[in-house]
């Protein structure tokens, strides 16, 4: 496999769907992928298949710690979905192409919705590291530099060529997931996401520039898959775990680090839980 395809041609996306077909009977039409430190959220699965994403034709496959690496279908809240447990990124050098390709075979399956998850860096200073991050929009910065993930033939059977992203985030999605929190009386920021290649973390006068151009929270994923999702007619439910408090100040003697983007992580799972069970309860 060349992890450095940029595009791929129609066949490859069934051959991925129909090697997961043959190995569940779940038809899950919500789709979910778990970012940094929110690998555990899988466990919560239940009478779950698990399919590693190594046997899965074309499927890329993440090196980072953190990242499990593997399909759990199953049921969550009663409901059945196809979760990602890790995604690969940008930085590990695949194409973005690439990393966006289990979208769409996830829209071949039959997913409808796809719930995004993803650890970031809190641009507002109001946010406190532990908080979640309902995302309302999102900055696309790499695929504004160029690399798009619908860069390329244009894939008419998935959809058009200029897709709209006025409601990346779907509208009702929000207000269900305001709804959910509400009922379990959790505190649920809400801003922009903004999507950077990393794999370093932004330097102070990096972040006041993220700040100024209207992001809240900031990190390493999402937004491209967010676009594949729009594109196939997806709805979109985004959130986002602040891991860390972005550092604004060179002064500052704070430093982040992978370790802490985990730890906190790994902290905020039970409440995401919560949450993400309460929204699922509430989806047809
Ligand atoms: N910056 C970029 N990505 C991140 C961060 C951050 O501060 N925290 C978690 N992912």
């Amino acid at each position: 496999m060349d992890a450095h395809k940029d595009f791929f041609s129609d066949d490859a996306y069934p051959q991925a769907a129909n090697y997961i077909r043959r190995k569940t009977h779940h038809q899950p039409k919500i789709g979910l992928i778990l970012g940094s430190g929110l690998s555990p959220l899988a466990d919560e699965i239940e009478h779950a298949d698990h399919i590693p994403y190594t046997e899965i034709p074309y499927f890329p496959v993440s090196g980072v710690v953190g990242h499990a690496g593997k399909l759990v279908i199953g049921e969550l809240a009663g409901k059945s979905v196809l979760v990602m447990q890790g995604r690969t990124h940008f930085y590990e050098g695949y194409s973005i192409q690439h990393i966006t390709l289990p979208v769409r075979v996830m829209r071949l399956l039959g997913v409808q919705t796809l719930i995004v998850t993803n650890a970031a860096g809190g641009l507002n200073q109001s946010f406190t590291a532990g908080d979640l991050m309902l995302i309302t929009d999102q900055i696309n910065l790499v695929g504004m530099a160029g690399y798009h993930p619908l860069r390329g033939p244009n894939l008419a059977e998935f959809g058009p060529r200029f897709p709209s992203m006025t409601h990346a985030y779907d509208p009702a999605l929000l207000a269900l997931a305001r709804q959910a929190a509400a009922e379990l009386n959790l505190k649920l920021q809400e801003g922009v996401y903004i999507c950077l290649a990393g794999p370093s973390f932004e330097t102070p006068a990096e972040n006041r520039f993220l700040r100024l151009i209207g992001a809240d929270a900031v990190g390493m994923s999402t937004a491209h898959e967010v676009v594949v999702a729009n594109h196939a007619g997806m709805r979109v439910l985004g959130i986002s775990t602040i891991t860390n408090i972005s550092i604004l100040e060179t002064a500052s003697t704070a430093e982040t680090t992978h370790e802490e983007v985990l730890e906190t992580g790994k902290v905020v799972v039970p409440t995401l839980t919560a949450l993400l069970k309460g929204i699922l309860a509430h989806l047809d």
